[in-house]
């Protein structure tokens, strides 16, 4: 991978999550992000319907999904030139948006909740603000709202309504006003003339910046409450130059039980890995984003779709320890979604409608000393559910489980022979439960076999 500013940006960003002075090397690049000492939230909302949800599609749509040059990084990054990229407004048609189409489809593909891209970094929003004249309404030939009727479809399908917004915005002209407090000294920075002054610091200009990054914000939650607010782009300036604490207060008295994601430096409600799965998951509420090719928004030229059973992959791996997954889709300026991403979100949802008993409102399972794999339990404790990629030569082996096992199925499936093997009743061992599969009950995406437990489920203390 090369070093781009973006992917070292991005790599800051998602170094900040991990708290304390972190220092990460990079292609021999060492990058050092501070994290001011974590916050104390004391007002977390109920994160149930987002713990129990496992799967959002995450959407990128705006004037880059002409499909020409990536979602603002094109100009921040001078692959084209500002005014060209902008000029893409002139082709946002929105012309076939169907947005009760596309809560069809994202509901058929097993999603819970949906993140559309309010305004991305380019600072372009998707509904008529009236903070500024770049807008889908006032900017574009799409010239009407486009967020409210996303909203009102996905909630007709009974999904929850997520808004993406970028804190940062590389159009407005009193955003490169001001360094990154903590990085002021960084040459690399500085540099850029979307993301900080290219003269002396403005901070009456600053202050004017806040004043419509709120004002923005306060449109889109009294206008259209948002159940979950996704946020990128904090990375540079400091929490303090965002006011993070004051915002998250003002966010949460316009809309008490909103949920928000992590880049808040420290104020968000849970974590949100980017592109890669974490071997260990983060502590407390997570979520993995996750592009459906290589790029948020809609890349012609992009071929490189994940399969069905990565993604059914990635979605266990998160769901297994406790996350969901936010598969993202970019459809194209018209708004119609390409029949090759439609596609994918139609398999995925019949593995994900056969498994939904396995895969909805369960928990992170059992320690892979247990089970060599991804396991769910259900909110009981006494169904144990076992993800199974590549089926097995000799049955699946679960060590350690001190329950009797009252039946074993596969999900969606028929029942499964079972036994014990090595029970040690004078060590008080109770052996391995090895469960048969045979070829035609495993799922060609992947099988989950469902044991049914005699009461919560207990193992064998480790080092026994
Ligand atoms: C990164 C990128 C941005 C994208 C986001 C989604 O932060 O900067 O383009 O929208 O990831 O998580």
């Amino acid at each position: 991978m090369a070093v781009t500013p973006r992917s070292l940006l991005t790599s800051l960003s998602w170094l900040r999550l991990t708290g304390a002075l972190v220092a990460a090397t990079i292609l021999g690049i060492v990058v050092r992000a501070a994290e001011p000492s974590t916050p104390m939230i004391t007002d977390r909302p109920d994160m149930t319907w987002f713990t129990d949800a496992r799967l959002g599609i995450f959407i990128h749509w705006g004037i880059y999904s002409e499909g020409k040059g990536s979602e603002s990084w094109a100009f921040h990054d001078g692959q084209m030139p500002y005014d060209e990229y902008m000029a893409q407004a002139k082709t946002f048609t929105a012309a076939k948006y169907d947005p009760a189409h596309w809560a069809e489809l994202f509901k058929a593909a097993g999603a819970r909740y949906t993140v559309l891209t309010s305004k991305h970094h380019d600072g372009f929003a998707l509904w008529d603000t009236k903070q500024s004249a770049l807008n889908a309404k006032d900017g574009a030939p799409a010239g009407r709202d486009l967020i409210g009727p996303y909203c009102e479809a996905m909630r007709a399908q009974g999904l929850k309504v997520g808004l993406y917004f970028s804190h940062l915005d590389w159009s407005h002209p009193d955003y490169a006003s001001v360094f990154n407090a903590a990085g002021a000294n960084d040459p690399a920075g500085r540099k850029n003339r979307f993301s900080y002054p290219q003269g002396p610091e403005n901070p009456a200009a600053w202050e004017r910046f806040l004043a419509f990054h709120r004002a923005q914000l306060r449109e889109i939650t009294e206008r259209f409450h948002p159940d979950l607010l996704w946020f990128d782009g904090d990375w540079e300036r400091s929490a303090e130059q965002w006011r993070m604490k004051e915002l998250r207060a003002q966010l949460k008295s316009w809309l008490p039980d909103v949920i928000l994601n992590s880049r808040m430096q420290g104020y968000g409600d849970y974590a949100t890995p980017e592109q890669a799965l974490p071997v260990r998951p983060p502590t407390g509420p997570w979520e993995l984003c996750m592009t459906i090719n290589d790029s948020w928004g809609y890349q012609a030229k992009d071929r490189n779709f994940k399969t069905v059973r990565q993604i059914v992959r990635l979605l266990t791996e998160c769901a297994s320890q406790g996350g969901n997954l936010l598969l993202d889709v970019g459809p194209r300026s018209d708004g119609t979604i390409t029949p090759e991403q439609e596609q994918i979100l139609r398999a995925l949802g019949r593995w994900t409608s056969k498994h939904a008993g396995a895969l909805y409102g369960t928990t992170a399972g059992i320690p892979k000393d247990y089970y060599y794999g991804p396991s769910l339990l259900n909110k009981a404790r006494d169904v144990l559910y076992l993800v199974c990629y590549d089926r097995p030569v000799d049955g699946l082996y679960v060590k350690g489980i001190r329950n009797p096992v009252k039946r074993a199925s596969v999900e969606g499936g028929g029942e499964l022979t079972h036994r014990r093997f090595m029970k040690a009743e004078w060590a008080h061992q109770p052996g391995i439960v090895i469960v048969d599969l045979p070829e035609e009950a495993a799922d060609p995406d992947a099988t989950i076999v469902r044991l049914e437990l005699d009461g919560p489920i207990e193992l064998l203390e480790p080092g026994t």
